[in-house]
């Protein structure tokens, strides 16, 4: 675990620029950070997380005007990058021919997804690594994304070489990621930066959620984000072995062997941001099985129905 001192920092760009892994706090998941130009640093991180090698990888960097150094873009992206960036939007753009970026970050396509994080402990990081970082979140493939440090140890232990301790995460489902690279703009993972914010900069977006046969964004196979206990949807009360993840106010929860609540206000925002650790904390009860009551599906609603769709799905 490193600091998020000066010298932590510094200490965790040395590590990057040697190829090591470095897992850090974004204001969205932790990530599992990789010097994107790296082939071996790369193909680590596929390892280290058990990742299909097409499912390809998020350049990290620190702002717009590097961005567009590893991303070609057009009005509509910048637009997008001068009113979110800093922030939870990933755009997916093309890659330019002759990029010096590891062809693995893209996993063969001719496209490129690319961040700017608004965490102050990624904005310095990635200004101390003077490089992009290839980061997914820093768990096991398919698996529950880490909102603090201590996710990140549970999950990968000895898979990564450190740790920045930065604390929880504020948004704690992952960035909006949106694809530019044709004619109409398509959302490809739904998140904190909302379809309508961005329509009213670039027109009309196509939502392509939903059709898992034919993922055009690998991250949207089904089983994902999933604790190691079966999820069971919509549910208005819980057996009693099961454990219950709940949300609004508690004097409508009925059953359950344990529970945990994503907001009792019933507030979206907060219940994003408990999701994953709720989720770790309800698999480790020892319950077989996490019931989950309805989550309105508007604003963050929708990334959090997403993840829990995907939590629930048939497991391969
Ligand atoms: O919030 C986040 O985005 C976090 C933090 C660490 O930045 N990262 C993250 O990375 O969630 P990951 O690898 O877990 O998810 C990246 C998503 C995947 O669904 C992947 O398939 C998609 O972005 N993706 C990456 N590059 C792509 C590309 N060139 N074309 C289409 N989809 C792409
Ligand atoms: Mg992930």
């Amino acid at each position: 675990m490193l600091p998020t001192t000066p010298a932590g920092i510094a200490r965790a760009g040395e590590l990057l620029r040697a190829g090591a892994l470095v897992a850090f706090p974004t204001e969205t998941v932790y990530g599992l950070g990789g010097d994107a130009t790296d082939d071996c640093a790369v193909a680590a991180i596929f390892a280290a997380k058990g990742r299909p090698q097409f499912n390809p990888l998020i350049a990290h960097v620190a702002d717009v005007a590097t961005a567009q150094a590893w991303a070609r873009f057009d009005d509509r992206a910048l637009e997008l990058a001068h009113q979110f960036w800093p922030g939870p939007l990933t755009l997916v753009l093309p890659r330019p021919a002759d990029s010096p970026l590891s062809l693995l970050v893209s996993a063969g396509l001719d496209s490129v997804a690319i961040r700017v994080p608004g965490h102050p402990v990624a904005q310095a990081l990635l200004r101390a690594a003077g490089r992009p970082i290839a980061a997914p979140s820093a768990n096991r493939s398919g698996a529950v994304s880490p909102t603090t440090p201590y996710h990140v140890l549970e999950s990968l232990g000895d898979r990564v070489d450190a740790v920045v301790a930065g604390g929880k995460c504020a948004v704690g489902v992952e960035s909006t990621v949106i694809d530019l690279t044709g004619p109409e703009p398509v959302l490809l993972r739904p998140g904190a930066v909302l379809p309508d914010e961005m329509e009213r900069l670039i027109g009309p977006i196509r939502l392509s959620q939903g059709d898992p046969t034919a993922p055009k964004s690998p991250g949207q196979l089904e089983s994902h984000y999933a604790p190691n206990a079966a999820v069971r949807l919509n549910a208005s009360s819980a057996e009693s072995d099961e454990a219950f993840l709940t949300f609004g106010p508690d004097r409508f929860v009925f059953g359950g062997a344990s529970r945990l609540n994503l907001s009792p206000q019933g507030d979206l925002n907060e219940a994003a941001a408990n999701l994953f650790s709720h989720l770790r904390q309800l698999d480790q009860s020892g319950a077989g099985r996490i019931a989950v009551m309805p989550i309105p599906d508007e604003g963050l609603g929708v990334a959090i129905n997403d993840r829990l769709r995907r939590a629930a799905a048939p497991r391969p």
